[in-house]
């Protein structure tokens, strides 16, 4: 089939290729012109693991190619999906959708002949029906359900493991509201169909909020394994153990349950923002998500008064090692990452930043500027350090040695955010640590 992918980024480009991959012909369209005239040099302007390899060998094959120019790909596409930004729309917090209607204005003026348009961005309920309304207006000679129809496709890829997401998924979702729109799905997803993948078809209103109740029950339950941590800590419980305890339930899960410092990332905090606000609108408050929302904010932004604290009260003069940017490993993506809440808030107490991460220090420029230090590693990071803060659980930090953290810092001051090491075994080996939910343990002198 021939495939237009609309909105080349961490969904578009991995969901492209991805199809591409399955044997479809797929063209991927961005108004970026930097991003595709470096995909056009074999160059993938974000990180994604296996992302380089897929992208080439497709290309190779004749399967998939990029443009700035929407009528290269749309006209003589079976299917165009729509995979554009919907960040927060700034000030109230509904999603803006302004990218995915200017993008449904442009596919409607390219339609030639029968064409499926499906949303893949993630949309509020009721986006589907003004897509299809959208297109009606543009082109009075297209019938809904006979010319064109437009079909819901959300995607539950994870940065990281995008592809094996894509391609091996728990499930695919997908609304529709005709039978032609959910043959052609079956026939883009065929692959997956005949490896026995799950698919859901329903309605596009319901796919709609599929997506976003998903998101907001992953963000609740991690919200909530947050303020267990925070009661451990008053209690002397330990979180970790109360997580293994009842996510052994098989009716809780074990997924989802790791202390931190707040979600982040390009997903959920304006996934669960935009679902707060949709409910509210509908008179239907979601409660629960509104208070999801409000602890996670407030936590992230209470992460920088654990660093306060493990150095004595003042911030004053210190110079803190931050070791991890990205909202998690394996990806370079910095959007509501935590550390964009705690560093700002460590400068302005009169800190002083050098910072590390693996892959994530271009878009980190990007935010922070010359307001910190770039460290080439996380051992120049901590040379001279008041105190060391994992803010991401890059493999590369997991098995920082002991004597190396005393014989390059400062002090011997770790605060885990991402409960990475053992409290014993620190205190035992002299550092200072401080983790998330778990009793701290003085160091051995
Ligand atoms: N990133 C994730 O992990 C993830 C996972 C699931 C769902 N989603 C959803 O998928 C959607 C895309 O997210 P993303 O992270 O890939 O965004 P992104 O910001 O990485 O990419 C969006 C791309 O769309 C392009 N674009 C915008 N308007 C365009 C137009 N009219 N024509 C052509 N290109 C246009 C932008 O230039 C950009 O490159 C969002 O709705 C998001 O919520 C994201």
């Amino acid at each position: 089939m021939k495939v237009a992918m609309i909105g080349t980024g961490y969904v578009g480009l991995v969901s492209g290729a991805c199809f591409s991959d399955f044997g479809h012909e797929v063209i991927c369209v961005d108004k970026d012109e930097d991003k595709i005239a470096r995909l056009n040099q074999g160059e993938i302007p974000i990180y994604e693991p296996g992302l380089e390899d897929l992208v080439a060998e497709n290309v190779k094959a004749g399967r998939l190619s990029f443009t700035t120019n929407l009528t290269d790909a749309v006209p003589d596409a079976d299917a165009v999906f729509i995979a554009v930004g919907t960040p927060s729309r700034r000030g109230d917090g509904f999603a803006d959708l302004s990218y995915v209607f200017s993008a449904a204005e442009e596919i409607a003026a390219s339609l030639k002949d029968y064409t499926l348009v499906v949303t893949k961005s993630t949309v509020p309920v009721g986006t589907g029906a003004e897509v299809e309304e959208t297109i009606r207006l543009a082109r009075p000679d297209f019938k809904p359900g006979v010319d064109f129809s437009v079909a819901s496709n959300p995607e539950f890829l994870r940065e990281g493991a995008a592809i094996s997401d894509f391609k091996r998924p728990d499930r695919i979702v997908a609304g529709v509201e005709d039978e032609r729109a959910q043959t052609t799905l079956k026939e883009l997803y065929r692959p997956l169909f005949l490896n026995e993948t799950p698919i859901v078809f329903t309605n596009r209103a319901t796919s709609e909020l599929i997506k976003y109740a998903a998101n907001a029950f992953l963000a609740t339950k991690i919200t909530f394994i947050n303020e267990m941590a925070d009661l451990c800590e008053k209690v002397g419980a330990n979180v970790q153990e109360v997580a293994k305890g009842i996510g052994l339930d098989g009716r809780i899960g074990a997924k989802f349950l790791h202390a931190g410092p707040g979600y982040g990332g390009s997903c959920f905090p304006k996934d669960t923002l935009a679902l707060v606000r949709t409910a509210q609108q509908f008179d239907a408050p979601t409660k629960i998500v509104e208070a999801v929302v409000d602890i996670n904010d407030n936590r992230k932004k209470a992460m920088a008064g654990r660093v306060k604290q493990a150095v004595g009260g003042s911030l004053k003069g210190k110079k803190i090692a931050i070791l991890g940017l990205t909202f998690k490993p394996h990806t370079d993506d910095m959007r509501d990452s935590p550390s964009l809440d705690i560093i700002p808030m460590l400068l302005a107490d009169g800190a002083s930043i050098c910072a590390h991460d693996p892959v994530g220090m271009e878009e980190a420029r990007k935010h922070f500027t010359d307001s910190i230090t770039y460290c080439d590693s996380a051992h120049d990071a901590l040379k001279g350090a008041d105190c060391a803060v994992i803010i991401t659980e890059w493999d590369e930090y997991r098995a920082l040695s002991s004597d190396r953290l005393k014989n390059l810092m400062a002090k011997p001051v770790l605060v885990d955010l991402r409960n990475i090491y053992a409290p014993e075994l620190m205190a035992e080996d002299g550092i200072d640590y401080h983790s998330i939910g778990r009793p701290y343990i003085a160091p051995k002198a």
